[in-house]
């Protein structure tokens, strides 16, 4: 299954997308995680994409979608994926449904996490005592926050109106409980487990 963990910066994304691959068996590919890593070792994707991610923006598309078209190759992605902070742009959504097609695979879930900006903001703000990730600093946050409501909202109706299935999950609350909810209600809906 290719399925999608969706929803704004801290809504909780990176948290149930490493559960519900676990408990589905397929991996979690994580844009941010991916890209952090190139940052950390120095690559020259890592060193364009660093300013970018400090300042809250987004990483030029074409660059983004090679990593994840690379990462689609890997043998382990083929029986599936769930991808997290992909696609974030229209282009990116356009561009995945291409690189499935020509896998004969399409997207058969999209899991949008629910959360209000208020409980977003002292999530990061919490993650900013602890982690000290760059770019959890308040005005780097709103930078985040107009950039998921421009730019990366509308994917969701991109995907609605190709028919693909929605979920839409409340991400407030007990950290298993939404992982439980969510495995639930994939199997509700019947989406297939464990095939591209
Ligand atoms: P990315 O790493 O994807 O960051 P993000 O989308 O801003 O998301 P976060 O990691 O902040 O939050 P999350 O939703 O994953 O929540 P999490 O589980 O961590 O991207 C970083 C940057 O990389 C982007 O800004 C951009 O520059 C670049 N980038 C990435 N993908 C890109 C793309 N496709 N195109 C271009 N650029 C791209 O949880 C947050 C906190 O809340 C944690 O501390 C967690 O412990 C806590 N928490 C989780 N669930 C709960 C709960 N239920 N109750 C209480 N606390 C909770």
């Amino acid at each position: 299954m290719i399925a999608i963990m969706f929803g704004p910066p801290g809504s909780g994304k990176g948290t149930q997308a490493s559960r519900v691959a676990t408990r589905l068996g397929i991996p979690h590919v994580a844009a941010g995680d991916m890209l952090r890593d190139e940052v950390a070792r120095g690559t020259d994707l890592g060193r364009e994409a660093k300013p970018i991610m400090d300042a809250g923006g987004l990483v030029p598309d074409e660059l983004v979608v090679r990593m994840i078209d690379a990462r689609l190759n890997q043998p382990d992605a083929s029986q599936g994926v769930l991808l997290d902070g992909y696609p974030r742009t229209l282009a990116q959504a356009t561009a995945l449904d291409s690189m499935l097609a020509a896998r004969g695979a399409q997207v058969a879930e999209v899991i949008s996490l629910e959360v209000p900006d208020d409980e977003l903001r002292a999530r990061i703000l919490r993650r900013a005592g602890i982690e000290g990730r760059s770019d959890d600093t308040p005005e780097r946050l709103d930078q985040r926050l107009r950039v998921y409501r421009a730019d990366t909202e509308p994917v969701l109706d991109h995907y609605r109106a190709a028919g693909t299935h929605i979920l839409s999950i409340d991400g407030v609350g007990d950290i298993d409980a939404i992982t439980d909810q969510i495995i639930s209600s994939i199997r509700h809906n019947g989406a297939p487990v464990g095939t591209a």
